[in-house]
């Protein structure tokens, strides 16, 4: 095991150094085929799932599910306004408790702090005190519309970004006067396909930093002018760079009302959030992988979701309880 974690550890921290040197594109190939030899047999496993018995473990985890997921992802995204998912107001109400129990602190230098304006609400060992963040993204509904566009059952993420987040977008701690990390445009590299469902705790307008993306058709023409994710190109890209070879009209700000969702694969779509939020903004990010990873990060760490008896076949997959 110590062994292990040495070459693990010697492995990231050389991939994370020089990973522009090495292009992101390169690396995250390699982290593919190793990842594919490591983990091929439970991955195997969770696209015979999705081909073969799909059907029957939706309808084990939610009897109610009418058979065919309600939204399918079209060039990388799509969004549903309806509020109509099941579980949405019990997930809503558990978001509502831990902001009310930790939102607006100045959490800058914390672990919990992505940057000085973007921060999460939870680690992943708080979800076991609020199991209700679970209940939304466990569904049959969201599962569908994620194994569908993946072609196997996912997995949330075991590693970063966290698997579940509630987020809190808020200018109020931030001294910054230019936008930097991830208020600048990117691919996320840890996997591919990589789902987001993303979901609005509170409205969402621009004076809460929404989240805004460019569709997979519309980045996929920028990863070819930009010569994005190739050796050397930097992994932040600015307005002025990206708006020098696509239109700014394709870009989509996810504003919204409580209860909306966006599924995306931010491995595909270009995004970037939290810009001038002035006032708080606040949403719950869910992120679904492959098992087979486009980084090496499972060499160090597996994260811990938790694990009931009574949970379904579908719902202990998801969470990486059962390979
Ligand atoms: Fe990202």
């Amino acid at each position: 095991m110590g062994r292990f974690n040495i070459v693990g550890k010697a492995v990231n921290a050389y991939i994370g150094r020089y990973q522009e040197r090495l292009g992101i594109a390169r690396s995250m190939r390699l982290a593919k085929f190793y990842n594919g030899i490591r983990y091929g047999s439970t991955q195997r496993r969770a696209i015979d799932a999705y081909q073969n018995r799909l059907d029957k473990l939706l309808l084990a985890n939610d009897p109610d599910f009418s058979g065919k997921p309600r939204n399918i992802l079209k060039d990388g995204w799509t969004i549903d306004r309806s509020g109509d998912f099941p579980f949405i107001e019990e997930t809503l109400a558990e978001a509502d408790r831990l902001i009310g129990d930790r939102g607006g602190v100045d959490r800058r230098g914390t672990p919990l702090a992505q940057t000085d304006y973007l921060f999460h609400l939870n680690d992943v060992p708080d979800l076991f005190n609020y199991p209700d963040l679970f209940k939304f993204s466990t569904s049959s509904e969201i599962i569908a519309t994620v194994s569908e566009y993946m072609g196997m059952i996912p997995v949330f993420s075991q590693t970063r970004p966290k698997g579940i987040r509630v987020f809190e977008s808020t200018n109020r701690f931030n001294e910054q006067t230019e936008f930097s990390g991830s208020q600048l445009y990117h691919l996320d590299l840890h996997d591919s396909p990589l789902v987001y469902a993303i979901l609005l705790v509170h409205d969402i307008a621009e004076e809460n930093g929404p989240w805004n993306f460019l569709p997979a058709s519309v980045s996929e023409k920028a990863v070819r002018a930009l010569n994005y994710q190739a050796k050397g190109e930097p992994y932040r890209v600015t307005d002025q760079r990206m708006y020098e070879v696509i239109d700014p009209a394709e870009r989509i700000a996810f504003t919204g009302k409580r209860g909306d969702v966006l599924f995306l694969d931010s491995s595909r779509c270009f995004h970037y959030g939290s810009r001038n939020a002035i006032l708080p903004g606040y949403r719950v990010m869910y992120a679904f992988t492959s098992h087979c990873r486009g980084d090496f990060t499972r060499m160090l760490y597996r994260l811990e979701y938790p694990n009931r008896s009574e949970d379904s076949e579908l719902r202990k997959m998801v969470l990486g309880n059962i390979d």
